[in-house]
């Protein structure tokens, strides 16, 4: 997709979206345009349909006029952009000319990047295994008018198209039937888009896997037909004496529950399993994209967890990468088990200076939380609050919860160095994390994320449950206020 930012209007589009925040500066607007409308009718129906409310012009062909909330910061409720796109996806049209309404420049600039990246994220398609996909066909250009800040509107507009990229497909990747989207088919995407965007892609197969002792992640895929993968990428930046983050992504690519079997119901949206795997895929390549000032280090087990006569069964007694022996008490309760050897390997073999974990990890989370909200745990209170912080800026919210020692005799075990799963029907996110973290080495700034209930959800993109792209942005925030020395 093309974008153009300009101070003056193109001479013609298909759609013009007119944004502003009330009627008085609205009027200024429109005279600009040369649209006449009788604006006490425009109130009117605007009160009666929400926010947005199309017509036709004859120059302006349709014309959308978006109210916005003067009190809510746009880049926090990026809905109200998505549902407008999307509601009028079959009328946009090739070009799109977005009218910015004045207003300060922090202000312009969040509203730019928002609507830019919803109008691209429009492209996200899921019907893509109809025999006819009959999909309207996808925005070609944009232009962006605005009266000033036309250099920084550029600059936004050039980091927003490298954004959405690699949201849409990680969006696409989460969206994959598993049947597809099998260990090896992510670990093939990865080397791809490494080998194209510049960042580098260790791969082990299961030979390597055994060899390197990553044996909690052999333990899931034990019950498995597809082999398992384990992933370590990395993007170095160009300058020097610059900051490492660690990632860690849970990549289970369809969870069944394993012999603890889960029920049918809602089993399908277990090929979101990954969800957290192809996140730190997509931002290592957004790093990379956008060459930023910083280093990545990331570790990716891959794996199916299924049932089978060969599979990993409840009271088995596993070992790890890292040498602790883990007593499987529920074969559902996967993402811990395969985190600890990613976290494991990640952790003894790098030196970052922050490691971060994203898995959709536990159904507790969703409990707690809901499916607007991730779950945060982390042992660093500055790492804690800088994360929470990108998450408000980013419109991805997360919520920290404890992980104080109260909660660790839930994982004792008498036979094992610890158990997976506490037996009790509470506090699961929690003791989740605290499973995790008796694979970090020790590292000082650690920070888990559960995602179970943010990066696949009932959203306007379709009908059933699909991604979000949860966390791209959250990330990007986070590290934009680490290059900026904020830090
Ligand atoms: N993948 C699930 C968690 C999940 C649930 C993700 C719903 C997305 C939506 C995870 O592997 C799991 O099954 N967790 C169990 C753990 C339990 C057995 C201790 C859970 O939360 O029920
Ligand atoms: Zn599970
Ligand atoms: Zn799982």
């Amino acid at each position: 997709m093309k974008i153009n930012v300009s101070k003056t209007l193109p001479t013609k589009a298909d759609t013009t979206i007119i944004m502003f925040f009330d009627f008085e500066t609205l009027s200024g607007q429109l005279s600009k345009l040369g649209i006449q409308t009788a604006e006490n009718l425009l109130h009117s129906q605007l009160k009666e349909h929400g926010d947005s409310l199309s017509t036709i012009d004859v120059k302006w062909n349709t014309v959308i006029f978006l109210k916005l909330d003067p009190k809510v910061p746009v880049n926090v409720c990026p809905k109200i952009f998505r549902k407008t796109c999307l509601k009028y996806k079959t009328l946009l049209g090739n070009h799109v000319v977005v009218h910015m309404p004045p207003c300060a420049q922090e202000k312009t600039e969040s509203i730019a990047a928002t609507v830019l990246n919803q109008l691209m994220l429009t492209a996200n398609h899921l019907g893509k295994y109809k025999f006819k996909p009959n999909e309207v066909s996808d925005i070609k250009e944009v232009t962006i008018v605005s009266e000033s800040y036309i250099t920084a509107l550029k600059t936004i507009a050039s980091v927003e198209k490298e954004i959405a990229k690699v949201q849409l497909s990680m969006m696409d990747l989460i969206n994959t039937p598993a049947n597809i989207k099998t260990p090896e088919y992510v670990a093939l995407r990865a080397a791809g888009n490494a080998k194209r965007q510049g960042f580098s892609v260790i791969e082990m197969n299961i030979k390597e896997i055994r060899k390197h002792k990553l044996e909690a992640l052999l333990a899931v895929n034990k019950g498995s037909d597809q082999e398992p993968r384990f992933l370590v990428l990395e993007y170095k930046a160009k300058g020097k004496n610059s900051k490492t983050i660690g990632l860690v992504g849970k990549g289970v690519t369809f969870d069944t529950g394993g012999i603890s079997v889960k029920p049918s119901t809602n089993m399908h949206y277990m090929k979101s399993d990954m969800s957290g795997a192809a996140l730190v895929l997509a931002f290592t390549e957004l790093c990379a994209r956008l060459q930023l000032n910083i280093n990545v280090v990331a570790t990716i087990p891959l794996t199916e967890n299924m049932v089978d006569g060969k599979a990993t069964k409840p009271g088995d007694v596993i070992g790890s990468y890292i040498g602790k022996s883990i007593e499987v008490i529920d074969t559902d309760a996967e993402g811990r088990i395969i985190l600890a050897d990613g976290l494991g390997y990640l952790t003894k073999n790098f030196n970052p200076d922050v490691v971060i974990d994203f898995a959709t990890l536990t159904g507790s989370i969703i409990q707690t939380l809901g499916y607007h909200v991730a779950g945060l745990f982390s042992n660093n209170d500055d790492l804690a609050g800088q994360l929470y912080t990108a998450g408000q800026n980013a419109g991805e919210k997360c919520w920290r919860l404890p992980i104080w020692d109260n909660y660790t005799e839930d994982l004792n075990s008498d036979v094992a160095d610890l158990k997976n799963y506490s037996g009790k029907p509470v506090a699961g996110a929690i003791s989740a994390a605290l499973f995790l973290k008796e694979f970090t080495n020790e590292h000082q700034a650690w920070a888990h994320f559960d995602i179970a209930g943010v990066s696949f959800t009932d959203n306007e993109y379709g009908s059933m449950r699909n991604a979000t792209g949860y966390g791209i942005r959250l990330l990007y925030e986070f590290v934009k206020m680490w290059e900026s020395g904020s830090k």
